[in-house]
């Protein structure tokens, strides 16, 4: 049997095979209290990938809790807010928070929770600064995640607080004084009652774990049903602007965000075909903005070139049809 399972493996993992099944000095061992233990700085069975450092586990360990606990330490005011929302947030967000096209407003909203069509923004729906303070720290400019100092974070969030109408233009916000600024939904959210979110871990006398089967409805059909060979003969020739499409453009085109035309769409991209494709490239290179949404110049990312842009939306074109 174990033959068999790493005949398996090795197929996907073809040169890190051999050596690594018999190099018994790294991996996880079983103990004779049966508990797993690592061996020597190399994890897993394989002989590959090292222990994360401390430096490693802190730069992703950014967040921050209600109570300000994770908050780095840092301050910014309004005013510094002010400045840096205006490069690097009203493309998207608007000057007022009121959203552009189908990005979301930052702002406004408040009392209409209970109307058909609510607005929820910072300030009228969300519980924490805490999560505003992280949601910008950890993934805003949509197209630079993790690019801002703790600094202009706390600069960023005083100002959105700022435009909710929550704090005066003359705050001064740092780790200290953030769990303080308290938002005026944090009432309406209340601890889960239903018995199945708050398990406790069951420690002794446990049900077998051979008898929990996880199930799934879902039924996915074309891609893993293809032969094998059809599989590899696709993967073996990218169209060259698949890889600049998937790292840069993928993030808004494969899911909509803010109203770009999906990857697959083959009506929109019939429509926006019929003022030619040097028209789309241009745009793309350019950037637009329609009634539609807004798409930053190269999707945000200017360093990429005239040319790379050019294969990605050819990519796109073909890949819709
Ligand atoms: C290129 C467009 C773009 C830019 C520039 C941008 N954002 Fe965003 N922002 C988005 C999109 C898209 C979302 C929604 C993401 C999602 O739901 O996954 C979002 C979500 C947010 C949210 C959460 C809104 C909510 O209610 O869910 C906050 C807060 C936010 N952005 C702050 C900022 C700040 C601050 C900046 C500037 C540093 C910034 N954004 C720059 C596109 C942008
Ligand atoms: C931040 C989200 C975002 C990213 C990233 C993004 N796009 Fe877009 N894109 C949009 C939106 C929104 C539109 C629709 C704009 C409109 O119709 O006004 C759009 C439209 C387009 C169009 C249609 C232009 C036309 O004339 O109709 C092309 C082509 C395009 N994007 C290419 C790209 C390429 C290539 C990349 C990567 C280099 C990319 N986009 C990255 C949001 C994005």
């Amino acid at each position: 049997m174990f033959k068999f399972l790493s005949a398996i493996l090795c197929l996907g993992l073809v040169g890190a095979c051999a050596p690594a099944a018999q190099d018994k000095t790294v991996g996880l061992e079983s103990t004779p209290d049966s508990k797993l233990t690592y061996v020597g700085n190399r994890v897993g069975h394989f002989g590959f990938g090292q222990d994360a450092t401390q430096v490693q586990i802190a730069a992703w360990d950014i967040d921050v809790r209600p109570d300000g606990q994770g908050l780095p330490v840092g301050r910014g005011s309004v005013e510094d807010g002010e400045f840096l929302y205006e490069q690097q947030c009203a493309e998207c967000h608007g000057s007022f928070g009121e959203g552009v096209g189908r990005y979301p407003a930052l702002a406004g909203g408040e009392g209409s929770l209970s109307d058909a069509r609510p607005s929820k923004t910072v300030g009228s729906y969300w519980p924490y600064t805490s999560t505003l303070f992280d949601y910008i720290y950890r993934a805003m400019p949509f197209t630079q995640p993790v690019s801002l100092s703790a600094d202009e974070t706390y600069a960023l969030t005083a100002y959105v607080l700022y435009l909710n109408d929550l704090v005066d233009d003359d705050l001064v916000l740092d780790q200290d004084n953030l769990a303080s600024i308290r938002l005026p939904n944090e009432v309406n959210f209340a601890p889960d009652p239903r018995p199945d979110v708050a398990n406790t871990r069951c420690m002794q006398n446990c049900r077998d774990p051979s008898l929990i089967r996880i199930v799934s409805e879902v039924v996915s059909d074309a891609p893993t049903t293809l032969p094998v060979t059809e599989r590899v003969a696709v993967q073996s020739q990218p169209h060259p602007g698949a890889a600049t499409y998937d790292q840069f453009c993928s993030i808004c085109h494969n899911v909509g965000v803010g109203g770009a035309p999906q990857l697959d769409d083959a009506v929109a991209w019939d429509q926006r075909l019929s003022n030619g494709v040097d028209m789309l490239v241009s745009n793309a290179i350019n950037g637009m903005t329609s009634v539609n949404g807004v798409m930053p110049p190269k999707g945000g990312f200017i360093h990429l070139s005239d040319e790379q842009v050019k294969s990605a939306v050819l990519y796109m074109v073909e890949g819709s049809f």
